[in-house]
């Protein structure tokens, strides 16, 4: 899949599928600082996962960023919204929950903790 790459590598990496994939309770998830604050970011999980994360001040919560429309991964919030970009149904940032379809479930929660300076699988 990666044509003339494949003589120096893939620059494309392993293919992460949207969750903790294979990653376990304990283990470092991202720094506190690579979370926007008011904001939040998608982070590679693990060998094999991705999770959308989502910042107030020093507060961090995680969902799994697949949309539970279709399963296209989610767009990290954007003014105070998360939107997914092949429908564009929208979610409630602080709690995953749905604002507007064609979704009729919020995102999914993972546990996690704030642990000094890094988030951590709770
Ligand atoms: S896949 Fe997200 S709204 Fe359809």
């Amino acid at each position: 899949m990666c044509g003339l790459l494949a003589l120096t590598g893939c620059a494309a990496g392993p293919t992460r599928a949207p969750g903790v994939g294979s990653a376990r309770a304990g283990e470092r998830v991202a720094g506190l600082a690579d979370v926007p604050d008011g904001s939040g970011a998608l982070v590679p999980v693990g060998a094999d996962g991705q999770l959308l994360l989502v910042r107030s001040g020093a507060s961090v919560r995680a969902f799994n960023p697949a949309c539970p429309h279709q399963g296209t991964v989610v767009n990290p919030p954007t003014a105070g919204v998360i939107t997914c970009p092949t429908h564009r149904s929208t979610f409630d940032p602080s709690s995953g929950a749905v604002l507007s379809g064609p979704a009729e479930k919020g995102l999914r929660e993972v546990p996690v903790r704030v642990t000094g300076q890094d988030v951590v699988l709770a």
